[in-house]
């Protein structure tokens, strides 16, 4: 077994080519160009999302390429089925490397009024699924003592509190404390498995169209004056970074054991200022979803 290098310093370097990466959300978005990024590095992919045309086109993609790709249509929300990912990834391929939790959504309106649907939708998709995967595969990796990598897709929303964005924010800002945590965790237990958390701004995805999966299979009536406030971070996302910009940042921090990645180095001063007026004991000013920039 030869997957990690030492550099001096104490730098390690995981090796991709002939891994496996595991994959959930990856039928759009950063999570296909995760896909296809880590494909290009040379890995086995076992892919999951709840789309099953979008899964099928990205696994179709891919095994043109000469990918080998265990592709599975299933909602993070359920454990059992996460579990069964990993039975067939452990069966296929002989292992997991690096696990991408990745699948999330979005929904909005003040704390207030998002209906309790909308309250277990969101915290299920992007913190408990979360768990499950890490619940489903950590022992698996752990039990081959084989190195590994696991990347948590949280957001620039978790590290800042954006207005009417309450579910998303709750959920992102967990992902933070669950990848921080499970680092040390891992790190304490003296097993070779990496973490990082994603928190990327704007990236042109569909992740504006997150009601295309909601489980009341409705969009969501945000109001007039919300529905304003979307069309402006509609626009955000529309002229966001291209998510392969994303993929090849997740790619380097993964081969190099970088714990934050943070794609927008220009939203830093917002997150410098929110840490200082945390420490100074200040009152946090509301911003808007629009002053992230
Ligand atoms: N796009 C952005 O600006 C942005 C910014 C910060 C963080 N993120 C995060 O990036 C991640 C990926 O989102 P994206 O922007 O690529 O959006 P996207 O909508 O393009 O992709 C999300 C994918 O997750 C899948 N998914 C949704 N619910 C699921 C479920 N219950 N089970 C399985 N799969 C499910 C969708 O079908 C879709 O393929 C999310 O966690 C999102 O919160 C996105």
């Amino acid at each position: 077994m030869l997957a990690t290098f030492e550099l001096p310093g104490g730098f390690r370097v995981l090796e991709l080519k002939g891994r496996v990466a595991v994959i959930t959300g990856a039928g759009s978005g950063i999570g296909r160009a995760m896909a296809e990024c880590f494909a290009t590095a040379g890995m086995h992919l076992a892919l999951a999302d709840v789309e099953a045309e979008a899964l099928d086109e990205t696994a179709r993609a891919l095994r043109e390429r000469g990918c080998e790709v265990e592709a599975e249509c299933l909602d993070v929300r359920d454990s059992a089925a996460l579990e069964t990912l990993a039975e067939r990834c452990f069966t296929r391929f002989g292992g997991a490397h690096v696990l991408c939790n990745n699948a999330g959504v979005a929904s909005g309106g003040p704390v207030w009024e998002i209906s309790e649907q909308d309250w277990d939708w969101v915290i299920g998709v992007n913190l408990v699924a979360v768990v499950h995967g890490i619940r489903a595969f950590v022992p698996r990796m752990i039990a081959s003592g084989e190195p590994g990598h696991i990347v948590n897709t949280a957001s620039i929303a978790g590290l800042t509190c954006p207005a009417f964005m309450s579910p998303y924010n709750v959920t992102k800002h967990a992902v933070v404390a669950l990848s921080d945590t499970l680092r040390s965790d891992l790190s304490l237990s003296g097993a070779a498995i990496g973490v990082s958390v994603l928190c990327p701004g704007w990236v042109r995805t569909r992740i504006h169209e997150s009601d295309r999966n909601h489980p009341s299979g409705e969009t969501v009536d945000a109001g007039e004056e919300l529905s304003a406030l979307r069309e402006l971070v509609n626009g955000f996302i529309a002229g966001g970074i291209d998510p392969s910009v994303v993929a090849k940042q997740v790619r380097d921090a993964v081969m190099n054991d970088r714990f934050w990645i943070r794609t927008h180095p220009e939203m830093e001063p917002m997150v410098r200022k929110r840490c200082e007026a945390i420490i100074a004991g200040e009152s946090p000013p509301p911003m808007l979803p629009t002053e992230i920039k």
